[in-house]
């Protein structure tokens, strides 16, 4: 990739810096949007987790994290998927641009809280994709989302879109670590790579449901 000979510093000496920071304006002001949705969502997630908590004596969540896409990827993916490059453009076509990424404890409690969450009236519930159901061929597993949130700004009531991804610690687990080996090296994997990938993903997935089948036992459920 070329590399720009440009700095902060070179816009700020030129003889109308306001200008450029002018440009720039609509994209700033839509990502400020986006943070704010992320902060509604997070808000309704631990305001589930508190009652949770104070219900059943346990929280249903191990961690919740929250990321703006960064202003490369979302320029690079918009290229990638053939989509005009505007910011009108951007909001329009990418739906992950706000992301939460939701640990919960076990299963059970992914889609416990996830339909608690789209049946709140004031979000509209997009895209499912339920990859707990039907994992992806390398053994990926994880509910995502993508929800329509409405912001209220001085102008009025705004409508944003957040993806949101559920998954346990386990899936946690075998996600985070297959991210690290597959982008760490940008070549074709083995069909011999991918097939222990596969099966640490099912092995990983069974013990999942064991921990789910010895909590009901304890609770009395099973
Ligand atoms: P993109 O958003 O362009 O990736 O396409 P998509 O919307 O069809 O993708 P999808 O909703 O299936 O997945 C979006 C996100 O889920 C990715 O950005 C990752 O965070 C995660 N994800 C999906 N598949 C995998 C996978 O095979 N391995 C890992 N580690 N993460 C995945
Ligand atoms: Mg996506």
């Amino acid at each position: 990739m070329p590399e720009l000979d440009f700095q902060f510093k070179d816009i700020m000496q030129m003889e109308h810096p306001e200008l450029i920071l002018k440009k720039a304006r609509p994209f700033m002001d839509l990502m400020m949007e986006y943070q704010c949705a992320l902060m509604e969502v997070e808000t309704k997630l631990n305001v589930l987790n508190e009652e949770f908590a104070a219900k059943y004596q346990r929280n249903p969540f191990e961690s919740i994290k929250s990321r703006i896409k960064e202003p490369l990827s979302i320029i690079n993916k918009m290229k990638r998927k053939g989509f005009e490059l505007s910011v009108e453009s951007m909001e329009k076509n990418l739906f992950d641009i706000a992301g939460i990424r939701v640990i919960c404890s076990f299963c059970d409690d992914i889609y416990a809280i996830a339909s608690m969450l789209t049946g709140q009236d004031d979000i509209i519930l997009v895209d499912v994709k339920d990859y707990i159901k039907n994992p992806k061929p390398n053994g990926y597993r994880s509910l995502h989302l993508i929800l329509d949130i409405p912001i209220f700004l001085s102008s009025g009531k705004k409508h944003m879109k957040v993806e949101v991804q559920f998954r346990t610690i386990a899936m946690d687990f075998w996600a985070s670590l297959e991210h690290k080996v597959k982008y760490k090296k940008d070549v074709e994997h083995s069909e011999e790579i991918v097939a222990e990938l596969k099966e640490c993903a099912d092995v990983i997935s069974a013990m999942d449901c064991r921990m789910q089948e010895i909590r009901n036992k304890i609770e009395g459920k099973a």
